[in-house]
């Protein structure tokens, strides 16, 4: 009788212990996500990065451990890591339309006398900015968001709920309670501009090909395979438009103010104003002001207001008439080509740019633009002295968009590419499939020994912070250093005798260095830049082939079978283990003792027994969580898809798989398998 007592105490205890993690779950998720919308919304955090990652961190722990109370709507579905091999094509509730396009205020004078005509009485406009980014429509189903759908052509679009919920201004769910049960709300994703002038100085670094402006970066990024990914290119998303039964008001500003408070990104420069004079000062007002925002805009648009009116407007086949867009004109002037120079990157990319005669467009001094390369010369026919335009359009950095050629002097001739390196004077070679010339002396052209040592010391590689730039110039041109590699080499005394470096900063340099030798595998083979291999790439070859002589020794099929990794980057490696004086900084780095391959404590758990096969995981676990499973997946060579397709191998079943999926693996012959199935699989 005691021991039935005991146990029923106990078990009470148990089920009272785990009420108590679900409400700290519930807590925590809801202070972070609160954080999320003081930040990414209202841009005005009130705790700090570090204070904040403590709390994700404790509640991703909280998850881990008790899976059972993982939410589909926890912020930690932020950080991502689903791969999405295929996006769903799905269709829209209502069709996504597009808008009308005016370019001049007599074409807005025509909009509003169309709609005075109708209507025949009062109405108010409101004004909004014309979002240059991707247009998505998000579905709520008791204030959590369950689908995001891009356009696609109007009547479907993809399936990138994964990728939205990464989006830290998307809320997951909503604030209050009084929003309708079911609703869509439609809106525009895009990059902000600092965010994507960090991606292109990254890419760059790697020698990726650039992006040429926010909008495709967003667009690119929306549909990216690997959620993670998306996680960390910080997308930004503002809402313009709602749909739905019943929604709190019959007018659309209203509504979107109302938007606002459940915690959706609402402009605050949307306005409502009572007549077409108000659009001519508000798009007055934003064609100087644009320049200054944090995002590309491309315009303005014009709704009215009251839904009943909307409705008495109606739509055409395309397009609603109760709406307008109002195009910004692009702006552009023109300027004298004084000279043309070239500038050599650190992957020896030859870039040539324009000096121009200093020139006042769109708010900002233009000195010098990117002529990218030999055939844009070529195609502009741009010659020295000419006059040129010149362009502020979707890009930042102005560029040239043609030549006065009715000013051009008699005596002006082609520009005549340059053969030769303008820093070391090697002959400049171009593949086929390239739009840039190269310099092929990496291991000596003064700016690309210099850009590769910046890499290889950065932040994000070897982190050796104190050695920037400047120091960096300085060993090099004192002949101290001609390869990361004698970065190892540096001897005190050398470095006293340099001048402008005090006892303390050499002291504090050769600490740094040393320090770097304990860098983990991954972020060396980030560090020793190989052309196209990011900081992700990096990781994943690394925990592929856990060390470098084992990729080094890699074929082609074999890099290939990596995951997300192409034929560029594979031949990229192949050419890179192929240069014999690459390998030999190599080895001078391993006998300096860098770290070349996964450390002890990296490699535990992992293994290649899951090379080649893919899987699903779906439902509730018991002695894994979902994240510590998927892990498992990549950490033994497996790889992680979001949704069943007839090449999944197998779908890892927990508790409470949905029915649908069952059924669908079922028809595609995949096999359904469990939890203790797999834990066989990789013992
Ligand atoms: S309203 C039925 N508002 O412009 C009305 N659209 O050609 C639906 N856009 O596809 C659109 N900013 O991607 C609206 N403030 C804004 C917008 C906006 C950007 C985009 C949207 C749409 C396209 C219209």
């Amino acid at each position: 009788m005691e021991n039935k007592n005991n146990l029923t105490l106990s078990l009470f205890a148990d089920e009272q212990m785990k009420k108590e993690i679900e409400k700290k779950i519930e807590e925590l998720s809801g202070q972070i996500e609160q954080h999320n919308y003081n930040y990414y919304v209202l841009a005005k955090p009130v705790i700090s990065d570090f204070e904040f990652d403590k709390l994700l961190e404790e509640l991703i722990k909280l998850e881990k451990e008790y899976p059972e109370f993982l939410k589909s709507d926890s912020p930690s579905q932020r950080v991502g890591g689903q791969i999405t091999k295929e996006f769903k094509t799905v269709k829209h509730k209502s069709p996504m339309l597009s808008l009308g396009n005016t370019y001049s205020e007599a074409d807005l004078t025509d909009f509003d006398d169309r709609v005075k005509k109708t209507l025949h009485t009062e109405y108010e406009y409101v004004c909004e900015l014309k979002y240059d980014g991707v247009a998505i429509g998000l579905t709520y189903k008791n204030g959590i968001l369950v689908q995001a759908i891009t356009r696609g052509d109007g009547e479907k679009g993809d399936d990138v709920t994964t990728n939205a919920k990464t989006i830290k201004s998307i809320p997951l769910k909503l604030h209050g309670h009084d929003y309708p049960n079911e609703f869509e709300i439609r809106g525009e994703i895009f990059m902000p501009r600092k965010v994507f002038d960090e991606l292109n100085k990254e890419r760059e670094e790697i020698g990726e090909q650039l992006m040429a402006n926010p909008r495709n970066a967003a667009a690119g990024t929306l549909k990216m395979q690997d959620s993670a990914i998306v996680a960390k290119r910080n997308l930004d998303c503002f809402l313009y438009f709602i749909l739905g039964e019943d929604l709190p008001f019959q007018s659309h500003y209203e509504n979107l103010k109302a938007a606002k408070k459940w915690g959706f990104k609402i402009s605050d420069h949307m306005k409502k104003v009572s007549d077409i004079n108000g659009v001519f000062n508000y798009i007055n007002h934003w064609d100087l002001e644009r320049n200054n925002l944090a995002f590309d805009t491309d315009g303005v648009v014009i709704k009215i207001n009251s839904y009943d009116q909307q409705k008495m407007l109606g739509f055409t086949a395309k397009s609603p008439r109760w709406a307008i867009a109002y195009k910004f004109k692009t702006q552009r002037v023109a300027t004298i080509l004084e000279s043309i120079v070239y500038q050599v990157g650190r992957t020896g990319a030859i870039t040539p740019v324009a000096n121009l005669k200093p020139v006042l467009l769109a708010g900002t001094t233009v000195k010098r633009a990117s002529l990218h390369n030999a055939d844009i010369i070529e195609k502009l026919d741009v010659r020295i002295g000419d006059t040129v335009f010149v362009e502020k359009g979707g890009e930042i950095i102005p560029k040239i968009v043609g030549v006065d050629e009715s000013k051009r002097h008699a005596h002006s001739y082609k520009v005549i590419y340059i053969t030769h390196c303008p820093e070391c004077g090697t002959e400049l070679i171009r593949s086929e499939e390239e739009a840039n010339h190269y310099c092929p002396n990496s291991l000596a052209c003064p700016p690309q020994v210099k850009g590769k040592m910046e890499h290889f010391v950065g932040r994000r590689a070897m982190d050796i912070d104190s050695l920037g730039a400047e120091t960096i110039a300085q060993l090099f041109d004192a002949g101290l250093v001609k390869t990361v590699a004698d970065l190892y080499e540096l001897k005190k005394e050398d470095l006293l005798k340099l001048g402008r470096m005090a006892e303390k900063s050499v002291n504090n340099l050769l600490e740094g260095i040393e320090a770097s030798k304990k860098v983990t595998f991954e972020r060396v083979l980030y560090g020793i830049g190989i052309r196209h291999i990011g900081e992700t790439t990096a990781k994943k070859l690394a925990y592929y082939f856990k060390n470098i002589d084992a990729l080094k020794n890699a074929t082609l099929e074999q890099l290939l079978e990596v995951g997300d990794i192409g034929e560029t980057t594979a031949q990229s490696i192949i050419d890179y283990f192929t240069d014999k004086h690459t390998v030999k900084i190599i080895e001078d780095l391993k006998s300096h003792g860098l770290q070349f391959e996964l450390s002890e404590e990296q490699l535990i758990n992992t293994s290649d027994k899951l090379n080649g096969l893919s899987f699903v995981v779906s439902g509730v676990f018991s002695k894994f969580s979902r994240d510590e499973l998927k892990k498992a997946i990549e950490q033994n060579g497996g790889k992680n898809v979001g949704s069943i397709s007839g090449k999944t191998s197998f779908v890892i079943a927990g508790e409470n798989m949905g029915p649908e999926k069952h059924k669908k693996a079922e028809k595609l012959g995949v096999k359904i398998i469990s939890e203790d199935d797999f834990i066989k699989m990789i013992e």
